[in-house]
């Protein structure tokens, strides 16, 4: 039987720690041909070399050609800033959708350079939509963050929440959903959108060959507490920030998700995003409403909180390292606990995140003893 020919898939920022997962796990398909346009400002080529070889590896014997073709990215240098970057990217054969990961992510920083994180995150993207209209391509799934929710009332977080980002970083995150919600408004015939909003990512890849790699000291927990267990920054001590809060230990709480789950999440986006349904498939019918603009946001999460406290013990038992640390004050900005309620994705998509706590916690300290250095900064 003829095969069906590959939906061609733009990913942006595919060579970033959430991006190349993704793009792993859509070549892992075998239906899509992934694109990724990145400008290495936070990430490493060799991420997709990496992606590529697993899925190559991963490919029957009696692979195809159009198999073989589905295993290879095909990956474009460029900052997305750039409208002839872009536009490269859409010269070729039509493109059917993109999922828009790339983006400036610390929240510190985006205070300090917020014309940066608005360029970057809010101008590069309007260019982006302008640019996929003008080829006839007219589906995205976003890159969003719990960090919209700003101080949640009530958790676990359902996206009923109002949105009140407490920082430019969260207000970029914003300003896109609501442009996608316009425009799928405006143009309900043609847009659809699915907002992805990630609770807090971490693990990798089983392989061990592809993880976070951040540039310079992480800032975030996990990337931090698996440098330190493989002999890093041992003349500053792990810190705390804070045992305060109204938390069962006073640690804050957060909603760990791994990164595969994660990134599988977003098959059944695209899924959602076609009027083709897989054979079994889960994702609700009726996802975007008849009348009216095709546009959801939903959480992925696991709707499963953990405390500081019991992530440095996750990862005590999964690299044996015995995390010395100080309880300092609170940090600016954090929340006590950021859980998802993943009711929402788990009904209309299908969503599961079954990876558990330790699988996550062994799955990156594979990859961070057997990639001390990243992909070799
Ligand atoms: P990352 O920094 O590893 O990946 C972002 C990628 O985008 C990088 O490869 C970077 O080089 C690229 N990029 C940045 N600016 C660019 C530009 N102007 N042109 C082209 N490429 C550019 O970050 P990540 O953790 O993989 O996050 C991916 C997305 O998920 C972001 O949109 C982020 O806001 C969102 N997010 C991340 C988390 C998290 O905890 N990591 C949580 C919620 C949401
Ligand atoms: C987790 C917990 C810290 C470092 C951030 C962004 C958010 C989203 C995900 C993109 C917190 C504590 C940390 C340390 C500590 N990104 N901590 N000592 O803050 O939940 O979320 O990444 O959208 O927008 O804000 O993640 O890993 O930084 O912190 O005690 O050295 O660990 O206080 O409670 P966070 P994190």
């Amino acid at each position: 039987m003829p095969q069906q020919p590959l939906k061609r898939v733009l990913v942006t920022g595919g060579a970033g720690y959430i991006g190349s997962h993704i793009v792993l796990i859509l070549l892992l398909t075998r239906q899509y041909k992934v694109l990724s346009i990145d400008n290495s400002h936070n990430s490493f080529p060799e991420a997709l070399k990496r992606a590529t070889e697993i899925a190559t590896e991963a490919l029957p014997a009696d692979a195809t050609e159009q198999d073989r073709d589905s295993a290879v990215v095909e990956a474009f240098s460029g900052d997305l800033r750039s409208r002839e970057n872009v536009e490269k990217v859409f010269a070729g054969s039509p493109v059917w959708g993109v999922i828009h990961v790339a983006a400036l992510k610390a929240v510190g920083e985006s205070s300090e350079i917020p014309l940066d994180y608005y360029a970057v995150n809010v101008g590069a993207t309007i260019q982006l939509l302008q640019i996929m209209a003008e080829h006839g391509c007219y589906n995205m799934v976003y890159s969003s963050s719990a960090t919209v929710y700003g101080t949640p009332p009530v958790v676990p977080i359902p996206e009923t929440t109002p949105l009140k980002a407490e920082s430019v970083y969260g207000r970029t995150k914003v300003m896109c959903e609501t442009i996608l919600s316009d425009v799928c408004t405006s143009y309900p015939d043609k847009w659809r959108a699915i907002s992805l909003r990630y609770f807090n990512p971490a693990g990798a890849h089983t392989s061990g060959r592809m993880g976070e790699d951040p540039r310079g000291k992480p800032g975030n927990l996990l990337p931090l507490l698996s440098q330190i267990a493989i002999g890093k920054f041992k003349d500053d001590p792990l810190k705390v920030f804070g045992n305060d809060y109204p938390t069962p230990d006073g640690t804050c709480v957060r909603d760990y998700i791994h990164i595969l789950d994660l990134a599988r999440g977003h098959l059944l986006a695209l899924e959602a995003l076609s009027d083709e349904r897989a054979p079994g498939s889960k994702i609700s019918p009726d996802i975007f409403p008849k009348q009216g603009g095709k546009f959801k946001a939903y959480n992925l999460g696991k709707g499963r909180g953990q405390s500081v406290l019991s992530m440095i013990e996750a990862m005590r038992k999964a690299s044996g390292f015995n995390y010395q640390y100080e309880i300092i004050g609170r940090r600016v900005g954090d929340v006590p606990d950021l859980t998802a309620d993943p009711a929402l994705a788990r009904k209309e998509l299908g969503f599961d995140a079954p990876l558990e706590l330790d699988t996550m916690c062994e799955d990156l300290w594979r990859w961070q003893s057997m990639n001390p250095d990243g992909y070799g900064q």
